[in-house]
């Protein structure tokens, strides 16, 4: 197995996707309190809770393979889009990451990040990202995808994926994975017919219950309430789910149900993001912190397909002998 060390990693949706493919994480790191007891619930390897500025390198153990999904704040049309001058310090974070590269020398990296790092300040900021990377020696591949498109989940989530690799030979097998049919639907993942905690549904007192009985009028829909107005998303679509849903007027999308009206679940949030039915959420943490959990977590199919496609290339430039240990320089295999 490819030893991987995932940094920022919030509730673990990245390692999760590389786990599937056949990775081993050795090493996570995540600031926030509350997403370390969901990651800690799930995944059996000790957490690292420090700021990443304050871990050095010697303090990672040896890795193959950085996994990243970098705060994308200071990069997204939700936040203020400061990008590396963030007044809080946000966007400069990438620069840890380059920090641990230059130590580690990981043979592969892989960052994923709001599609507009792209076009981020007319795409300077991505192109520094990449200077910087290339300069470390990476040859670098990137894609922005939609969820719905890569996943076989009905979101509408557009990502850049970043895979660098050190080996020429490596980079040069490496193909992001095709686009493939959506066959899972909405009703496959959210609950239209069982009733769930009253907490979820909207009564007749609710004070846009009126918009809600006129406009909701599908249950192939997923909509939104947008402070005045409720808006449909495409058929069978859930709109990108946002790491500040549930709090300051921005809302959970909402569904209607044999029931009634009703928001989606954290649980619902989870699986839209192809996270397993069996994902634990922790009890003593408010719906808020899981909502925003979800929101800033990935679309596990689509990461551990990107995964598979990383282990094609390795195994195409280096095919592994049936029994032991190998060492391709700088990167080792145990099977
Ligand atoms: C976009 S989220 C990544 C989510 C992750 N990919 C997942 O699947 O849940 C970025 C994460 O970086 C964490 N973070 C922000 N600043 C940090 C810092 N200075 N040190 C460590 N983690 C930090 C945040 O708490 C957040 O969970």
């Amino acid at each position: 197995m490819f030893r991987c060390a995932s940094f920022f990693a919030g509730v673990g949706g990245i390692d999760l996707g590389f786990e599937q493919a056949g990775f081993d994480v050795v090493y996570a790191n995540e600031i926030c309190e509350k997403a370390s007891l969901t990651f800690k619930q799930n995944h059996e390897i000790r957490l690292d809770t420090r700021d990443i500025r304050d871990v050095q390198s010697s303090e990672i153990p040896d890795f193959d393979v950085m996994l990243a999904g970098f705060p994308c704040q200071a990069f997204s049309v939700a936040g203020y889009r400061q990008g590396f001058d963030d007044e809080k310090g946000r966007g400069n974070l990438y620069f840890e990451l380059e920090r641990i590269m230059k130590d580690k020398r990981p043979s592969i990296v892989f960052l994923e990040n709001v599609k507009n790092l792209v076009g981020h300040d007319k795409g300077r900021t991505f192109s520094i990202i990449r200077s910087s990377m290339q300069s470390l020696g990476y040859k670098i591949h990137y894609k922005v995808m939609n969820a719905c498109e890569y996943g076989n989940i009905p979101q509408n989530r557009e990502r850049i994926y970043v895979v660098g690799f050190l080996d020429e030979g490596m980079s040069d097998c490496f193909k992001f994975p095709d686009v493939i049919q959506l066959e899972t639907t909405i009703g496959d993942i959210f609950d239209f017919e069982g009733r769930v905690d009253d907490r979820y549904y909207y009564g007749e007192d609710a004070y846009m219950y009126d918009e809600l009985k006129r406009d909701m009028t599908s249950n192939e829909t997923v909509y939104q309430w947008r402070r005045k107005y409720v808006r449909e998303n495409k058929s069978n679509l859930c709109p990108t789910l946002t790491a500040n849903m549930g709090t300051g007027g921005h809302n959970v999308p909402l569904i209607k149900t044999h029931h009634g009206f009703r928001k989606l679940t954290p649980k619902e949030c989870f699986m839209i993001q192809g996270f397993d039915r069996a994902f634990v959420l922790p009890e003593n943490v408010a719906n808020s912190h899981l909502y925003k959990q979800a929101g800033n977590s990935v679309v596990v199919p689509v990461i551990r397909r990107i995964a598979n496609s990383i282990i094609s290339a390795i195994n195409l430039e280096h095919p592994v002998p049936s029994k032991g240990v190998i060492t391709i320089t700088g990167f080792t295999k145990r099977d």
